[in-house]
């Protein structure tokens, strides 16, 4: 039993897509793929890619001021600040007191999360604690990424997959209870399956680094799959056991939108119908830690989730992490 003290809700979202578009079209003349490959084996269309010159900083502070309004509330108000990520703008400072600066939350404190492609779930999760238990009364929570900038343009396995984006939401205290519950998980021994294995502390930038292009992101895509399947599976089963819900009382499922074939397969082993679902990777791709929040936004926005819904978030993804979140909607 989760003893939380204060109940916790969300009050409003934002998003931001970059505007540059990159059609698998576009992809046929980059590398040694074809629109036929990606949209059966991925379900991608297209993407979004950053500018040279946009961070993941600027996406994340423009979905942080449609959050603000959204939810109606100033940005000196925010007391905390997370930002989800796996492309920072910098190793430090940290991309949260950047968005501070951009945004003007002077008063919040600010640190980044990187847990792959779950760390916005982490990053709910942690934001929940804080005002659960008094700490904290408004926490702006950022999932972004600009990792189009971290794949290799000539690794067809990888660069289809990915796209740029920055969603965001405002969590506050509050009477009646939205989130309901959570759970998170990790498995080191899988570390291998996805990284980005240069420019740190265990193989710090050479010649040698970039000669071997360990600049870029690395993925054992057929392993993350089977992966992804029950990590998800399970971290929803758990999550919704801990506030006594099944799936049966899902209104909408929002799982991380890294394949199209990963979310059917998911769907039909938790028995969640198809019109529960909510699917966006089609214009998108994968963007990692801002992939369930952008999603997230658009269903709210294109009225998928109503009042009063049970919502599930659930993603996999680097380290290997997973976690779901669930929530009564009832902005
Ligand atoms: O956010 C978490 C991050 N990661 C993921 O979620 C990734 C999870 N994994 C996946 O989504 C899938 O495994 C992929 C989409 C990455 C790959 O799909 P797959 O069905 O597992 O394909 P595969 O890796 O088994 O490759 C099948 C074939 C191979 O050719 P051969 O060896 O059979 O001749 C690949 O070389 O497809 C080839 N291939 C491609 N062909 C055209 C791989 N990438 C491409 C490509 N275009 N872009």
């Amino acid at each position: 039993m989760i003893k939380n003290c204060r109940n916790v809700k969300i009050i409003g979202t934002g998003s931001y897509i970059p505007k540059k578009v990159l059609t698998n079209d576009d992809l046929e003349k980059i590398v040694d793929t074809s629109n036929e490959w990606i949209i059966a084996r991925t379900g991608i269309s297209e993407r979004h890619l950053a500018e040279d010159n946009e961070t993941t900083s600027d996406l994340s502070s423009k979905a942080a001021l449609k959050a603000l309004k959204d939810a109606n509330i100033e940005p000196k108000e925010i007391d905390l600040i997370i930002v989800a990520t796996n492309s920072p703008d910098m190793v430090f400072p940290a991309t949260a007191c950047l968005v501070q600066e951009k945004i003007k939350a002077v008063n919040a404190a600010t640190f980044d999360l990187q847990a792959g492609c779950t760390g916005f779930v982490y990053a709910l999760i942690v934001a929940w604690q804080f005002i659960s238990a008094g700490f904290y009364n408004n926490a702006l929570i950022i999932g972004a990424e600009t990792l189009s900038k971290f794949v290799d343009w000539t690794d067809r396995n990888t660069c289809v997959l990915f796209g740029d984006g920055a969603g965001a939401v405002i969590l506050k205290a509050k009477e009646e209870k939205g989130i309901l519950s959570g759970y998170l998980g990790g498995d080191g021994s899988k570390a291998d399956m996805i990284m980005l294995p240069a420019g740190l502390s265990k193989n710090p930038a050479s010649h040698e680094t970039i000669e071997k292009r360990m600049h870029y992101v690395k993925m054992k895509g057929n392993e993350v799959f089977k992966n992804a399947v029950k990590s998800m599976k399970r971290s929803t089963i758990k999550a919704l056991e801990k506030c006594n819900l099944s799936v049966k009382d899902v209104d909408c499922f929002i799982p991380h939108q890294a394949n199209i074939r990963i979310i059917l397969v998911v769907l039909k082993v938790l028995g969640i119908k198809k019109d529960k679902v909510f699917i966006n990777l089609d214009k998108y791709g994968n963007t990692s830690a801002a992939s369930v929040a952008i999603a997230l936004d658009e269903a709210v926005k294109e009225g998928k989730i109503k009042n009063n819904n049970i919502v599930v978030l659930t993603s996999f993804g680097a380290g290997l992490t997973y976690g779901s979140i669930v929530f009564r909607w009832n902005k």
